[in-house]
């Protein structure tokens, strides 16, 4: 079995045609994508695809491609698909002459595993369009190029496609990932839409087309850290969130961990969620606790769980909107509000609009698309007016970077700040991620464990738990409170049970962490300890890689959050700092042409190198970051690199004068 896996990863394409593969239904596949191509392109597309493969296939083969185009909208070159199981296996097990390049074959391996990538067969990851390859032969040739390449080579991938393998050194990246890297003006939706017909660029998300991804830990972790800071932002008196009720919507992909992270953070939780599968799903998988399909046995339940101070969890099967506008009639008080449906794609299946039933909406938004508009456009109207009352009373709400705030906006919703330019309501990187996490350099860090032992896991736990509470002993006050839910998290973390494929860790730290940690992992593979290497890696979501004004970027207020130096400094600075492989990709998260970012993966092997590596690369990575942020006049970030120069000797960073408000005013 291993054998054959190994020669079918070293084969590459095949050089005869495997069977055609049937279209299997029990897998999650893909919507078919909008008809975009002309002719002419169509034919274009074809002639692209057929560039793999070798002349005598492609009399079948463009007949083929010809009729996915027309199925799928795309061309996933599906025959390709290789018969054996895609999955993070212990890092010996893929073929390689290269350990670093090892690593990275497991990595992507994990974001293409059947039980962890949405639409695995379209080689989708997550987020609906968030892809590893474009097509089969990308996945194929870049398998045979990592299992075939030495440390003194490096292989460039341009969305998807290997370009290939060229010589390099030691102290290079293993892989450069671009993904959706467009000439800025034509980075419009539909322009992905056209170029991934034609196989000329793709859609990376953040981790996914990074092979970063870890499954849902990295989602509880962030949304536990939000909720519970935002509990503090509204305690008056210090007092923890028990008794206090979070309201919001969404049990989908990210969305889904809302209520574990509610559970996790002490409060009580209502989630509506319009789609009884999506429901249904979480509930059968644990990560909410209480079913719900009536409003008012809900207000019932709700008031019993405040009167008690029950940590509980509900899914209101309905909408949003009934709850906000119920809630309020009953007096029954939101501490804490916020949305997760998926406004970054409110035309087709991300927002469910009030007064339709989640079956009459699907099939509105496919067959009188102007109609459907007319009705998000109603409901997010109500929805606004709700919240604005139950604000109004003392709920604190914020933004969860879905797009809530702008498409609200953009149906004339009641959503502006009185001075016509802000909105009413801050986003969570605004209020909570920003100034408490992102501007100290907290942000999430993770590591995967290549022996894929859960052992070896725990073993890295107990080792950065270790470092994180030596840390502590010297932090100062500003950072205590971090600290502190950092640790409390790594000592929860075996409890929570959040390993889904690859034994991957995340925990928020941040510069210092991030590198104690990392050196202490090194020497531990070094003394056996730990059985293999550790791949480090992080979300693009964090301090440094990520330039996005609605979202990582949003509490830049200078000027500088529509530009993107910080993503492309960050990419480069990393590449030639030591690790094993870099990312940048347009779009993710808020959608194509709304984002620059970048992420890295480094392999700790062990070695002196390693060590060297650690130490330059992380270093960067997050003080890039943490100088911008400072540059922009944020309290935090002044205060933490104002720390790191008294640490490093060698650290100059351009420290801003901050000028008289008084002075500025009377100017105009
Ligand atoms: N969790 C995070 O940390 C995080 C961070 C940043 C952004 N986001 C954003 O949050 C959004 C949600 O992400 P996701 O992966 O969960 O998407 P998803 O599409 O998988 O889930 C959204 C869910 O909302 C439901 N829904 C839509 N309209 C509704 C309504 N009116 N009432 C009740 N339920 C409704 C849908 O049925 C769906 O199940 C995205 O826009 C994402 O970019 C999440």
């Amino acid at each position: 079995m291993l054998k054959d896996f190994q020669e079918a990863v070293l084969q590459g394409i095949p050089s005869e045609l495997p069977n055609p593969k049937e279209y299997d239904k029990s897998v999650n596949h893909a919507p078919k994508r909008k008809e975009i191509l002309t002719k002419e392109e169509k034919k274009l597309a074809i002639r692209n695809a057929l560039r793999y493969f070798d002349k005598k296939h492609h009399d079948i083969l463009a007949v083929e491609f010809k009729q996915e185009l027309e199925d799928y909208g795309r061309i996933y070159m599906h025959r390709f698909r290789p018969d054996y199981e895609i999955t993070a296996r212990k890092i010996s097990d893929f073929p390689h002459k290269s350990t670093q390049a090892a690593a990275i074959m497991l990595m992507l391996s994990n974001n293409l595993d059947y039980a962890i990538a949405q639409h695995p067969h379209e080689l989708i990851t997550y987020g609906g369009n968030g892809a590893v390859f474009q097509n089969w032969a990308q996945y194929l040739l870049t398998m045979k190029y990592l299992a075939t390449m030495t440390n003194e080579q490096t292989l460039a991938i341009y969305s998807g496609h290997p370009m290939g393998v060229f010589p390099s050194h030691k102290d290079a990246p293993r892989v450069i990932v671009t993904n959706g890297m467009v000439i800025p003006n034509y980075s419009k939706p539909d322009d992905w839409e056209k170029f991934n017909a034609l196989g000329v660029s793709q859609y990376g998300q953040m981790t996914a087309g990074s092979f970063m991804y870890i499954g849902p830990q990295g989602i509880v972790h962030g949304t536990t850290i939000t909720v519970l800071n935002a509990g503090r932002k509204i305690a008056k008196n210090g007092e923890d969130l028990a008794g206090k009720l979070f309201v919001t919507s969404g049990l989908g992909g990210m969305s889904g961990a809302q209520p574990k992270a509610g559970n996790i953070a002490g409060v009580i939780s209502v989630t509506a969620e319009t789609n009884e599968h999506a429901a249904k799903k979480r509930h059968e998988q644990g990560w909410v606790d209480v079913l719900v399909f009536d409003i008012n046995e809900l207000v019932e339940k709700v008031k019993q769980a405040k009167q008690d101070k029950k940590v509980v969890s509900f899914a209101y099967v309905g909408n949003i909107v009934d709850v906000w506008e119920t809630f309020y009639e009953q007096d029954l008080f939101i501490d804490l509000g916020s949305d997760q449906t998926s406004l970054h794609n409110p035309w087709a299946g991300g927002y469910y609009p009030v007064g339709l039933t989640y079956e009459d909406a699907n099939e509105m938004m496919a067959n009188k698309p102007d109609e459907f508009k007319k009705y998000v456009h109603e409901s997010l109207i109500r929805q606004t007016d709700a919240i604005n009352k139950n604000t109004a009373r003392g709920t604190y709400f914020f933004d969860y970077g879905n797009a809530f705030l702008l498409e609200a906006s953009r149906a004339g919703a009641d959503i502006m700040h009185e001075d016509g330019i802000r909105f009413r309501y801050n986003s969570y990187v605004q209020d909570i991620m920003g100034p408490m996490c992102f501007d100290y350099g907290f942000g999430p860090f993770r590591w995967v464990c290549t022996s894929s032992n859960p052992e070896d896991l725990l073993k890295t736990d107990q080792i950065a738990c270790d470092v994180l509470e030596e840390i502590m002993k010297e932090s100062p006050i500003e950072i205590q409170q971090q600290m502190a839910d950092n640790i409390k998290w790594i000592k929860g973390a075996q409890e929570n049970k959040l390993v889904v494929g690859s034994q991957a860790r995340i925990l928020y730290a941040d510069a210092e962490g991030r590198a104690k940690i990392a050196e202490a992992f090194n020497k531990a593979v070094e003394s056996g300890f730990i059985t293999a290497p550790v791949v480090l890696g992080r979300d693009h979501h964090d301090v440094s890689g990520t330039d996005s004004p609605y979202r990582e970027t949003s509490n830049i207020y200078d000027g500088s959050s529509f530009t993107a130096d910080m993503a492309i400094q960050n990419v480069i600075g990393d590449s030639f700092r030591g690790a094993t492989w870099v990312s940048i990709h347009n779009g993710g998260g808020v959608g194509w042409g709304e984002v620059i970012n970048g992420g890295f993966g480094m392999v700790l092997d062990g070695s002196d190198d390693a060590d060297r590596r650690l130490k330059s690369m992380l270093f960067w990575d997050v003080n890039n970051g943490i100088s911008r942020r400072a540059w922009a006049r944020n309290d935090g970030a002044m205060f933490a690199i104002k720390r790191e120069m008294n640490r490093t000797p060698n650290l100059t960073v351009t420290f801003p004068n901050l000028a008289d408000d008084n002075l500025i005013n009377d100017l105009y």
